[in-house]
């Protein structure tokens, strides 16, 4: 493992149609999320492009309840869980913020290099 990454998670943590917020930054709060959608593992910076601000209403609630989309509890934007992409709400055509990740045996790890400027 390279000294730079840092590790989020156990993958089979991550249960299909639910999502997990991260503080890999030790600010108090989650700055970044990961989720697992159609099988696939996806994590995102925790900043809506609306306004810039965490997209959860409470600890590890990011997605609709049928776990179908992500929800931007500020204002209710819906963002597709594979890609990022705004369906719905003030930032129609944006995205959010892809991260990237790589598996190292069990584990989701992430690249610190990243994370810079990821704390609205
Ligand atoms: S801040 Fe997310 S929809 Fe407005």
């Amino acid at each position: 493992m390279s000294h730079d990454a840092i590790v989020l998670c156990r993958l089979d943590e991550l249960v299909e149609g639910q999502a997990l917020g991260f503080d890999p930054l030790g600010t108090g709060k989650d700055s970044v999320f990961a989720l697992r959608h159609g099988g696939e593992v996806r994590v995102y910076r925790n900043s809506c492009p609306h306004l810039e601000v965490r997209l959860e209403y409470r600890k590890d609630r990011f997605l609709s309840v049928d776990g179908s989309q992500i929800i931007c509890y500020a204002h209710g934007a819906r963002f597709l869980p594979d890609s990022g992409l705004c369906v719905y709400g003030p930032c129609l055509g944006q995205s959010l913020s892809a991260l990237r990740w790589h598996a190292e045996a069990d584990w989701l790890v992430l690249e610190a290099g990243q994370l810079e400027a990821c704390a609205p």
